[in-house]
């Protein structure tokens, strides 16, 4: 990844290279960018494409909201340690459906670290049948660890409730960035740790948007 990439994910959360080798498959660019995330079921290379309510899974950011936009959140935000990058990588884009990006740093500023560390949350449904206890905010050697995900969790604490709806308010009262990806090889690399994200509605004729999402441990 060249340094003036990293650089920019490092202060600001995120890049954007537009066009990126085009024709070269989204592993391929992973692989190249960083080190691809190998979990229990392997390297999670995920297609993005819009699916109605019913024809979607339930549980599902799709099941619930269709083509509707999805709210802000971070990506497997139950997992104890979630997914340090993502990689979204555009295969057919839209201006009209972007990826809208909230800085968490700010959010936290805003509603206090101490806050958010104490701030237990906890899945609505077992997840493989527990009940994690999990912080909003988790301090580490660098910016901290930063889990939202409205939907599927809720606060487990009196703290928690606090956290929740302080995190909340300053998130609604945030104004994110817009970033559409495009152009075919239209690549997005987000902190996952920092940045909540979510995508905008997919409106008539933005149906055939398709992304390709991958999740990185590491750039290079
Ligand atoms: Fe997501």
């Amino acid at each position: 990844m060249p340094n003036s990439l990293i650089t920019q994910v490092f202060e600001q959360g995120y890049a954007l290279m537009n066009s990126y080798r085009v024709g070269t498959s989204a592993k391929e660019i992973a692989t190249s960018l960083g080190t691809l995330l190998q979990s229990d079921f392997g390297y999670r290379l995920t297609e993005l494409v819009p699916t109605q309510k019913d024809a979607s899974t339930p549980n599902t950011y799709s099941g619930i909201y269709g083509f509707h936009g999805f709210p802000f959140h971070t990506d497997l935000a139950h997992w104890r340690a979630p997914p340090r990058y993502l990689m979204l990588r555009c295969v057919v884009g839209f201006h009209q459906v972007p990826t809208l990006l909230v800085d968490g740093l700010k959010l936290i500023d805003l509603v206090g670290k101490d806050i958010l560390a104490r701030a237990l949350v906890q899945p609505r449904r077992p997840i493989n049948g527990k009940l994690p206890l999990l912080r909003l905010y988790q301090p580490n050697d660098g910016n901290g660890l930063i889990r939202w995900d409205e939907v599927f969790f809720r606060p487990a604490s009196k703290v928690g409730e606090v956290g929740v709806t302080q995190f909340h308010h300053a998130l609604s009262a945030s104004i994110p960035l817009s970033i559409a990806l495009v152009a075919p090889g239209d690549t997005l690399i987000v902190d996952n740790w920092r940045m909540l994200h979510a995508r905008a509605p997919v409106p008539l004729g933005c149906e055939t948007r398709k992304l390709e999402r991958a999740y990185l441990e590491s750039l290079n």
